[in-house]
């Protein structure tokens, strides 16, 4: 199988993912609110293939796995991957050494995850950003999302940033990776990438913004990397 198969079949899942997203079209997006039904049918669609998962590369972020190298070992602390996808950024948490929680609102991208990582140790389940289990307040370390924030409506973003922030330790952080764009900038999405004042906006409910980094990728395109902290 070649990488050119792989970007077929993404391409043409794009296409048809694309069409199914009632946030593409103008005055659509009551029919999803939250986008759960899209979610859901990316996974149910794919039929095991990651190339139609648009998101899914089969590896880390790479300003995650670089931000990790830059930090050592992450050696009993407990971390937590916020919409984890098919869980390579939750299984390069647990290779730096935490103790890791992934979640995913779609069940069949949790399964999928835990088949893929059997020896990880890594606790895969499904749960929703928006009505988290009550023993996850407070209870982490590290909390890392990428992509997640960046693929929700506008209007959520206050909410997701007050869920964000219950989830951190005291003492604890906040590591977001997402998309980065210029205030006033046109965008069609979804996904949205970010402003800088959307990032800022993340800092609710004890966290203060520690780093904001404005970065390439590999393939070129501007991320924030932002690090929030609690006192
Ligand atoms: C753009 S994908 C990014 C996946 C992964 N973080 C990555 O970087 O490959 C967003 C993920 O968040 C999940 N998601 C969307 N809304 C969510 C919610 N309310 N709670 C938990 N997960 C959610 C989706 O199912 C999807 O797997």
């Amino acid at each position: 199988m070649s990488d050119a198969d792989f970007a077929t079949r993404r391409a043409k899942a794009r296409e048809r993912l694309n069409a199914l997203d009632p946030h593409m079209t103008p005055g659509g997006v009551e029919a999803d609110p939250k986008r759960r039904d899209w979610f859901e049918a990316v996974y149910a669609l794919s039929e095991g293939d990651p190339a139609k998962v648009p998101w899914a590369n089969l590896a880390p972020h790479p300003l995650l796995a670089q931000w990790l190298e830059q930090q050592g070992s992450l050696q009993g602390r407990r971390a937590l991957d916020v919409g984890c996808g098919l869980g390579d950024n939750a299984a390069a948490l647990a290779q730096a050494g935490a103790r890791v929680t992934g979640f995913d609102l779609v069940a069949g991208a949790v399964e999928w995850a835990r088949s893929r990582f059997p020896e990880s140790g890594i606790a895969f389940c499904a749960a929703d950003l928006f009505d988290l289990p009550p023993e996850w307040s407070g209870a982490f370390d590290l909390v890392h999302e990428c992509y997640t924030l960046q693929a929700l409506p506008e209007a959520l973003l206050p909410r997701a940033a007050r869920a964000l922030a219950g989830l951190v330790a005291p003492g604890g952080r906040l590591l977001v990776i997402a998309r980065a764009r210029d205030e006033g900038q046109e965008i069609v999405g979804p996904p949205w990438p970010l402003t800088r004042k959307q990032i800022e906006a993340v800092a609710v409910d004890g966290l203060t913004l520690t780093t904001l980094d404005d970065l390439p990728t590999p393939q070129g395109a501007r991320h924030w990397r932002a690090v929030f902290e609690k006192a």
